[in-house]
């Protein structure tokens, strides 16, 4: 692996008087994402699957800016909903020739407006894929008229991932139960789809001691593939690869999963597919945020900043850990103190890290949050009336805004009086 391109970064590569200076620029809080480091991810990636199409699994960052560096890097684009695709088709307008070649939509239990959307587009962009978890979605698609490319989502009955709350594989939610596959397949094919695919995703956050469910589901969709009664153009084998977000953790031996792949899948006609979200746009993106109060207690040292669990969800929601680095020109020199790192909501769970040894806090310091990139905006939301923090994209050296700051105003437009 070229040093040019390291299998991680890590929160301390990254420059921190650059981040000083953005922060000065910008205001605090503010996601910072790096295009460079989403392209070098891409690549990364690609040489390890030199015979896969990648789809960016665009939940993890819907910021136009890496869905259009993905694109043009030659990544096709996986959505979660018709939003997602409404907007993945406009970031690949002037990067792909054929945007809706590019895109495809994995229904789940979809709502009307998002089929009346998606088959709207397909009007415009008939080479989009729609991926069916359930086999009244046909029903629900043939209604409307849509005959295009159809993808089956099954269910592999096999999960893995960082918690609990992200297992989808063996989910009754996801995709249909395998044993009903084959069937609908054959009938989709009969009632005039174009049957292309089919899909299955076990998780995400998958870290290398997982890759037993990983070669697991792949033999499974192996087997699907040459059973299938229609031709299959492609095989989805979904995304999930992880990414370290502790110091100790160690990078996806990406070579090795790939080479799991290919043992796992066997000798099968169809194309493969991978999905990656977090993988692509993690580690290329920090969280950047004021400390504003510093609160000694017999317990802890109470570190308050203005960033909180309505920014970044991830540690409420999954006990998910982010590095924290201060950034003070200082720091270096400073004792190190245990400290509680909270943010400004009220519950308690608003918390990125307790008993964390990091150097004395002063108020007016900034903090950076590593592996910010992925599902961090994403999941931000207006609770307790936060406006949602601006997003900076840092490309080939220069930084530009690339998304606002939203206003007080911003929260109550929606309103009517
Ligand atoms: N494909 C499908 C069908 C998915 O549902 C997902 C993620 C992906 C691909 C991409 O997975 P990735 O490569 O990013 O692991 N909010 C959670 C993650 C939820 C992922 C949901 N589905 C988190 O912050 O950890």
């Amino acid at each position: 692996m070229s040093t040019a391109n390291p299998a991680v970064r890590r929160l301390d590569d990254w420059d921190a008087e650059r981040l000083r200076a953005l922060r000065d620029e910008y205001d605090s809080p503010l996601y910072v994402l790096d295009l460079n480091r989403v392209r070098e991810n891409y690549r990364r990636l690609a040489r390890a699957f030199p015979d896969a199409d990648v789809r960016y699994a665009a939940k993890a960052n819907t910021l136009r800016h890496a869905l259009a560096a993905l694109g043009e890097s030659g990544a096709g684009i996986e959505c979660a909903s018709a939003g997602e695709v409404a907007r993945a088709l406009d970031a690949l307008r002037g990067v792909a020739d054929d945007p809706g070649a590019r895109v495809q939509y994995t229904a789940v239990n979809p709502p009307d407006v998002d089929l009346d959307t998606v088959v709207e587009l397909w009007n415009d962009f008939s080479a989009l894929t729609v991926t069916v978890g359930a086999e009244d979605t046909v029903d629900r698609l043939e209604e409307r008229g849509y005959d295009g490319r159809l993808c089956v989502r099954v269910n592999p009955g096999v999960g893995a991932g960082h918690h609990e709350k992200v297992r989808t594989g063996a989910n009754a939610k996801f995709g249909v139960p395998y044993d009903r596959a084959t069937d609908l397949l054959a009938d989709a094919a009969d009632r005039g789809f174009d049957v292309v695919g089919i899909h299955a995703h076990a998780g995400s956050g998958i870290s290398g001691d997982d890759l037993s469910a990983h070669r697991e589901l792949v033999s499974r969709m192996g087997d699907l593939v040459r059973d299938s009664p229609v031709d299959l153009e492609f095989v989805d084998i979904g995304g999930g690869f992880g990414v370290p977000y502790g110091p100790d953790e160690n990078p996806l031996d990406l070579d090795a999963v790939a080479e799991a792949t290919r043992e796992a899948l066997g000798d099968v006609d169809a194309r493969l597919a991978i999905e990656p979200g977090r993988y692509l746009v993690a580690d290329a993106g920090v969280l950047l945020t004021d400390v504003n109060t510093v609160k000694e207690t017999a317990a802890t040292t109470v570190v308050g900043v203005d960033a909180g669990m309505t920014t970044l969800l991830r540690p409420a929601m999954y006990d998910a850990s982010h590095r924290i680095r201060n950034l003070a020109t200082d720091a270096d020199g400073r004792d190190t103190v245990s400290q509680t790192v909270t943010g400004p909501i009220c519950e308690s769970a608003d918390v990125f890290g307790s008993d964390l040894d990091l150097p004395a806090p002063e108020r007016g310091d900034v903090l950076a949050l590593g592996n910010a990139g992925a599902y961090g905006y994403e999941m931000a939301s207006q609770y307790n009336s936060r406006p949602r923090p601006a997003t900076v994209v840092l490309d080939r050296g220069e930084a530009c805004l690339a998304r606002r700051r939203e206003t007080v105003d911003d929260l109550t437009r929606l309103e009517e009086l």
